[in-house]
């Protein structure tokens, strides 16, 4: 039988500011058997989307994508915070509760026309998602799911990706 995975996920009370319960992912990765669970049940919708690459954001879309990617025999690309990637790079703002941020992608981690996996450990208001996704597309890649460990649902994050098929393993 199917572990249930949300044993694994610690939620932690006012963190990092009162009144936001934090969904944290790290027991889930650091059990072996819920881990690879996790990564199986993401291979498997991916299986039958013929897809060429994992893209996943800074940092903890790695610790999700990765695995997945190995698992497919595909390569991974990472989309990584200002300053990280010392080749030429397309940039994606995206806001955060206060100011914004930015997604950046090497300019050749995917060739147009590549079907891409875009993978986070969360989603919670979206805007990381859509702005790595933005990253994908500018580069000519086709987005052909979206998954995540644990969904937020009070945020509605999946409203900004609508448009996308989305697995979440785990909703809050
Ligand atoms: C967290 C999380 C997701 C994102 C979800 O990352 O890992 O990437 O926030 O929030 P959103 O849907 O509202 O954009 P964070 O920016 O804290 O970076 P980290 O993974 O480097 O800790
Ligand atoms: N947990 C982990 N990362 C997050 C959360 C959360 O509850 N909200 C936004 N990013």
């Amino acid at each position: 039988m199917a572990l249930d995975l949300t044993k694994y996920v610690a939620s932690v009370p006012d963190y990092p500011e009162p009144g936001i319960i934090f969904r944290d992912i790290s027991p889930l990765m650091a059990d072996g058997e819920a881990y690879r669970e996790a990564t199986d049940q993401i291979v498997k919708f991916a299986r039958d989307k013929k897809v060429d690459m994992i893209v996943g954001p800074e940092a903890r879309g790695f610790i999700v994508g990765c695995p997945v990617a190995y698992e497919l025999g595909i390569g991974f690309a990472p989309a990584r915070k200002k300053g990280k990637l010392p080749r030429p790079t397309v940039k994606a703002t995206y806001d955060l509760e206060y100011g914004q941020s930015a997604l950046y992608l090497h300019k050749d981690a995917i060739k147009p026309g590549q079907n891409v996996l875009v993978t986070d450990d969360l989603l919670a208001t979206g805007g990381t998602i859509s702005a790595t996704i933005e990253l994908v597309e500018e580069l000519g890649g086709n987005v052909v799911g979206t998954a995540f460990l644990v969904e937020l649902k009070d945020l509605h994050g999946r409203d900004k990706i609508k448009d996308y098929d989305i697995l979440s393993l785990m909703e809050f």
